[in-house]
């Protein structure tokens, strides 16, 4: 929905990469919310129950609240959710309520100040966040979930803080593995910490059991802390690939429709909307993109690690 963001987190948008004169999408190339909401319905129509708003950051998309209620309105949207790195969440959280967002996801990588502030490219506040994240709870928003990307040397050594911070507080956090999204953050295999031995490191300070999947094709493998202290989560991309149960497909902001996360190519949506097309036309786009698909990136992932990388999406282009 935005390719902007407020933040520079080195693994999806490095500063040096992405500076004062690097030039995002202009309005005119980037689908309108009505578009968004457009796309959406007709994807609702082939069966689609789950959205969630990404980006960039989308609390940077003005009158953001009448993007959420158009969605929200759809007949058939079980779920709704945003994720967001909550700088701007403070001010922005009641608006969400009350427009119908059901779900918030926080990315947050680091509790310590210092490390969280070289995280997010010199440019965040970890106070500020932590506002933020309160005052969402204050506007009803629970089960918040805390989306941690855990990188070797950068911030596994806090993760255990981290969780220490969040046990008890209802939010679930889930620790990510680093993954090799896009082509600019120089991703290196060693830099991943396998949710394996994350959950050792964590068993060894509170003893925790698997939770069973709450829906087919789940992404986060769930455990509960046995002194009843809430959920935490994995994603596991890397160490152990989900594509076979994915059934995800992602809008991109300047209406490129993808069905992986690391993928080549999408399908342009923009063209056809700003020529007319009509609601069959699109929805017969969409159907033929999502019966055609068969990626499986993460599967194959060991298997290309020789061959030269085919040039992927940005992950802020797609979002989480
Ligand atoms: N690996 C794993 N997660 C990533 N994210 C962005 N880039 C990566 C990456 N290379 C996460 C962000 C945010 C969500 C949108 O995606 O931290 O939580
Ligand atoms: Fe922005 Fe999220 Fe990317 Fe960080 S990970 S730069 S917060 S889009």
């Amino acid at each position: 929905m935005i390719d902007r963001c407020n933040f520079r987190c080195p693994y999806c948008m490095p500063v040096s990469q992405y500076g004062e004169d690097y030039e995002f999408l202009r309005r005119e190339h980037r689908l309108s919310s009505e578009d968004i909401v457009r796309v959406a319905r007709i994807a609702v129509g082939l069966g689609v129950t789950k959205l969630r708003l990404t980006g960039g950051e989308p609390l940077l998309v003005k009158r953001l609240p009448e993007l959420v209620a158009g969605l929200a309105d759809i007949d058939g949207v079980e779920d709704l959710a945003l994720t967001t790195n909550g700088m701007l969440l403070a001010d922005a959280a009641p608006g969400l309520k009350a427009a119908g967002l059901h779900r918030l996801t926080l990315s947050l990588d680091s509790i310590d100040e210092d490390v969280f502030a070289r995280l997010s490219g010199g440019r965040g506040d970890l106070a500020r966040v932590l506002d933020g994240l309160q005052a969402a709870e204050a506007a009803g928003f629970d089960g918040i979930k805390i989306n941690t990307v855990v990188q070797r040397g950068v911030n596994d050594a806090g993760v255990l803080g981290l969780l220490e911070h969040f046990r008890g507080s209802g939010h679930v956090v889930r620790m990510i593995e680093y993954m090799d999204v896009g082509n600019r953050n120089g991703w290196r295999r060693d830099e991943v910490v396998p949710s394996r031995e994350l959950l050792e490191r964590i068993a060894q300070r509170w003893p925790v059991s698997p939770v069973a999947e709450n829906y087919p094709g789940e992404v986060a493998r769930r455990y509960r802390y046995d002194d009843g202290a809430g959920e935490i989560g994995f994603i596991s991309s890397v160490t152990m690939p989900f594509c076979g149960g994915c059934h995800r497909a992602r809008l991109a902001a300047d209406g490129t429709l993808y069905t992986c996360l690391f993928a080549t190519q999408g399908t342009r949506l923009l063209e056809p909307i700003r020529q007319g097309a009509t609601d069959a036309e699109l929805e017969s786009i969409v159907r033929r993109v999502w019966l055609a698909r068969d990626d499986r990136y993460s599967e194959r992932r060991a298997a290309e690690r020789r061959a030269a990388r085919p040039r992927k999406v940005e992950m802020y282009r797609v979002g989480g």
